[in-house]
């Protein structure tokens, strides 16, 4: 307990005085700290918001919402005016304490941050309401057909938030550093189910009208709607799943270990604060593997392997209820504390449930990725504090974030020991709840908290390097795995012609082991090689959309027949965007299949969210 106070005390007194941080990352007010985010309008430091009543009605023919968003605020003494980010919305009024009409004015539009909302307000103000209709093509909203739903009849709406799209749905101060709880009142068409990130409904309401409180307090980019045809199912006491009818049972059997998940993670780092943890199985456009909106992740349906063999995934959602939700990057320069924390976290909570040959397994796959990414992204970009000024945060979300940042803390693990660096992160977790915190911030505090305790360690550790310098310090620990060793070494045999295909041992391979061996086949294989594995494996055929994203590499090199119709479909239906980045990037390797890529493309984008239409666009207009 003393402990407990101590470290409590260091970081409240880290936490105002962080101006020793690098550069201006944050500076100091009179008394409160400013917090800089070169992705917002918004000035917390002058007017902040605490809480937002949502009024909302959901409409399909115009593809629109119509709400009223009323934040109360807390000011400083001598602001005047609140600022919002917004984007793409129809403003229709906005009142001060419900009844005053307030004068306000809309700043220059920037292409990526949209545009600020400065409404004047006064002495008494305490409550904005601002009442407006989200734009046609809301970049946060995916508005889905019937067709594109598994059920066939009824429309689909979801959000996506993060990183900076909470504004085109809401107008609000969208920022990682600053939080709010909220109520909202949902208004949708009869028969349909409203959910949100926030207390939800098991039930479908008759009358289409549903009610949300979420009561921790939380950034803009967690806020989350889905609205359709959905039912539920519970998994354990406070788990559960969320989706269309017909995808239900697939999914509650997929995530089965839900429930031990939270344990695992409970056990490893303290306890769960939200309440209840659902997962919503989304239609296949989702263009993400997974997004931790609170007590309700957001998952692509790409992960129902059939043998719950692709639930890492899950695991790391729920791990950013720690890092993430609960201990939030301050600005998306600071993107590693959110994913590179949730990689590591859900590696241990991968181990706990599944040994550590399982884990070893997903860090040797994850630091491939890296290496990849290292060599085809600009140097600057491969530092986990990053320089996100005047670009789109999106570009950010590459595996430096993610894996550089989980090797960073298995290398200090490494240094310390697993016992201290748990006690550690425990504490920083528990010291930093419900507030934001910057690179510099979590320096100081790793610094005081753990390093301090061996300068010798310290000095070899080399926590600049690691940080602010480009690639990947050479101290970093090696990762083996044994499961994947012995995938090469089968390959290998076959390649060798020691072994015929069919006396590769592949029957207790996860998905994985046929991961990487997809991954480490060589690329100059003819069509009747790939003939021969896809008759003795059938990936063509594969239910699991990892291994089939790995197979059409190269099947689309290779221009084998049988997998082109497979292909189509697979890229008309699923709009992940892990996954179309790759395959349209082999497509566009040649004039004959850029071509191709291009038809398909056409088809293809009505049903991609669009972060995935952005970046495809992108790719086949270069
Ligand atoms: N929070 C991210 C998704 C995200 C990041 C959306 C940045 C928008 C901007 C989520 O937790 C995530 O990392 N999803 C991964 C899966 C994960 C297992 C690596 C994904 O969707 O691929
Ligand atoms: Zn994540």
């Amino acid at each position: 307990m003393i402990q407990r106070t101590v470290v409590f005390i260091v970081g409240m007194a880290l936490l105002i005085s962080c101006g020793t941080g690098k550069k201006n990352e944050m500076s100091k007010q009179s008394d409160s700290v400013e917090i800089l985010d070169p992705h917002t309008f918004a000035k917390p430091h002058e007017v902040k918001v605490t809480h937002l009543d949502w009024k909302a009605r959901v409409d399909f023919d115009q593809k629109v919402i119509e709400a009223t968003a009323t934040w109360t605020v807390e000011k400083s003494k001598k602001a005047d005016s609140l600022i919002l980010d917004a984007q793409g919305l129809e403003i229709q009024e906005v009142l001060l304490n419900g009844n005053e009409s307030a004068k306000y004015y809309r700043g220059e539009e920037d292409v990526h941050l949209g545009s600020s909302m400065v409404i004047f307000i006064n002495e008494d103000t305490r409550k904005v309401s601002v009442t407006y209709t989200t734009g046609r093509d809301a970049a946060a909203l995916q508005w889905l057909a019937p067709e594109q739903t598994a059920g066939k009849e009824h429309p689909f709406l979801f959000t996506q938030s993060q990183a900076i799209l909470a504004r085109t749905w809401i107008p609000c101060q969208d920022s990682p550093g600053i939080r709010f709880t909220y109520n909202a009142e949902v208004e949708v068409p009869a028969g349909l189910m409203a959910l949100m990130s926030a207390s939800n409904p098991k039930e479908v309401s008759t009358a289409g009208k549903y009610t949300f409180q979420m009561e921790q307090p939380v950034p803009a980019y967690l806020m989350a709607l889905a609205v359709g045809e959905m039912s539920f199912q519970s998994i354990g006491e406070v788990t559960g799943v969320y989706s269309e009818p017909s995808m239900l049972n697939k999914s509650v059997y997929e995530f089965a270990n839900m429930d031990s998940m939270l344990h695992a993670a409970e056990r490893l780092y303290g306890d769960y604060r939200w309440g209840r943890y659902d997962v919503l199985v989304l239609p296949p456009s989702f263009p993400f593997g997974g997004m931790e909106n609170p007590r309700l992740t957001f998952a692509t349906p790409t992960i129902l392997a059939g043998d719950r063999s692709l639930t890492s995934l899950i695991a790391h959602e729920l791990a950013h209820s720690w890092s993430g939700n609960l201990v939030t990057n301050q600005s998306w320069n600071d993107f590693w504390l959110n994913e590179g924390f949730t990689v590591y976290f859900e590696r241990r909570i991968m181990e706990s449930l599944y040994g550590e040959t399982y884990a070893n397994m997903l860090d040797v796959l994850g630091m491939e990725d890296l290496k990849k990414d290292m060599k085809s992204l600009d140097p600057k970009d491969t530092r986990l504090k990053l320089e996100l000024e005047g670009r789109n945060p999106d570009e950010g979300m590459n595996n430096v974030a993610y894996e550089k940042g989980n090797f960073f803390l298995k290398t200090i693990e490494n240094f310390y020991g697993r016992e201290a660096f748990d006690e550690f992160v425990t504490q920083y977790f528990d010291t930093f709840a419900f507030k934001s915190v910057n690179t510099e911030l979590f320096l100081e505090y790793l610094d005081s908290n753990l390093l301090k305790t061996d300068t010798v360690k310290r000095e070899k550790l080399r926590v600049n390097e690691w940080v602010y310098s480009p690639g990947l310090p050479d101290n970093c620990v090696k990762v083996k795995s044994r499961r994947l060793q012995r995938v090469e070494s089968s390959l290998k045999a076959w390649e060798d012609g020691i072994l015929d295909i069919d006396e590769l041992k592949t029957d207790d391979w996860s998905s994985h082991e046929w991961i990487y061996f997809l991954r480490k086949l060589s690329t100059d294989l003819s069509v009747n090689e790939l003939s021969e594995l896809d008759r003795t494996f059938g990936f063509t055929r594969s239910q699991n959309t990892e291994i089939l994203a790995a197979w059409f590499i190269h099947t689309i090199r290779a221009d084998y027949e049988p997998a082109h119709e497979p292909l189509e479909s697979f890229l008309v239906s699923v709009g992940r965007r892990k996954f179309l980045v790759p395959l349209y990037g082999a497509l566009t390797k040649t004039e004959k299949g850029k071509d191709k890529a291009k038809r398909i493309y056409e088809k293809a984008r009505p049903n991609y969210h669009s972060v995935s239409r952005n970046t495809i666009d992108d790719m086949l207009n270069s």
